[in-house]
């Protein structure tokens, strides 16, 4: 039985074996990433690819370039070729929910630039709808949250919290808060996308409609990969 770390792990190989050398790679955020930024580097360093970042989070960045991958800043970049990315949530047609580290705006501007934009994930991350396990992050101006914070609560009568980090709020790369929406099996996620995006103070939401291209997912049974439907 292998346990979640060892299941992210295994998905590694898929996914660097689509790097290639001269390639512009998105590298997004969190544990998973945390954990195949090493590997990648060693397959630079092996392999003497040319290979640029860019990445999703000030973390991530400063991770990617202790183990000597070359970064570049995103204003820097016309074109990513692939991009790397971990979830909180994978449904059935590859939409997301991202965000659970707060790095959803950077990684919507990276991984939906990409060329192709491939999703590693444990099997725990799958779901039959967005919102069954995990609560959706939506980046908000600091200055109106509490307007904005009602507003999300109306659309649905939904529970809405603003992320803390131990005793202070959380506060994102771009000086904003997140506040976490428990969701329900009823909502339209593509409709309450555009609901919250249109609110004054929302700077972007964790839902990843349409984005994802492969879900590389570590099972018990063996990796799974699974392409979005053309
Ligand atoms: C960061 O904001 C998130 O979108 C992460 O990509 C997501 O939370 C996955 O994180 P883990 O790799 O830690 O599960």
């Amino acid at each position: 039985m292998m346990d979640k770390k060892q299941l992210k792990i295994s998905t590694f190989d898929d996914a660097l074996q689509q790097v290639k050398d001269g390639m512009v790679i998105g590298i997004g955020s969190g544990s998973t990433i945390e954990l195949l930024i090493p590997h990648l580097a060693e397959k630079v360093t092996s392999e003497q690819l040319d290979i640029t970042g860019v990445c999703t989070s000030n973390k991530t960045a400063y991770i990617a370039k202790k183990h000597g991958i070359k970064i570049i800043e995103i204003n820097d970049v016309t074109n990513i070729d692939l991009a790397i990315d971990g979830a909180d949530e994978v449904d059935t047609d590859l939409n997301l929910i991202k965000g659970g580290g707060g790095a959803l705006f950077r990684e919507k501007v990276i991984d939906a630039m990409a060329n192709k934009f491939v999703v590693l994930a444990d099997e725990s991350k799958m779901v039959s709808y967005l919102g069954e396990t995990f609560k959706l992050p939506v980046e908000v101006d600091k200055f109106n949250w509490l307007l904005v914070a009602r507003k999300i609560e109306a659309y649905d009568k939904l529970e809405v919290t603003r992320r803390m980090a131990d005793d202070v709020p959380f506060i994102t790369d771009n000086g904003n808060y997140i506040l976490d929406v428990t969701l329900h099996n009823g909502i339209n996620p593509a409709e309450f996308h555009e609901y919250l995006i249109h609110l004054i103070g929302v700077l972007e939401t964790g839902y990843f409609i349409d984005i994802a291209d492969q879900a590389i997912v570590g099972t018990q049974e063996g990796v799974k990969v699974f392409n979005k439907a053309n």
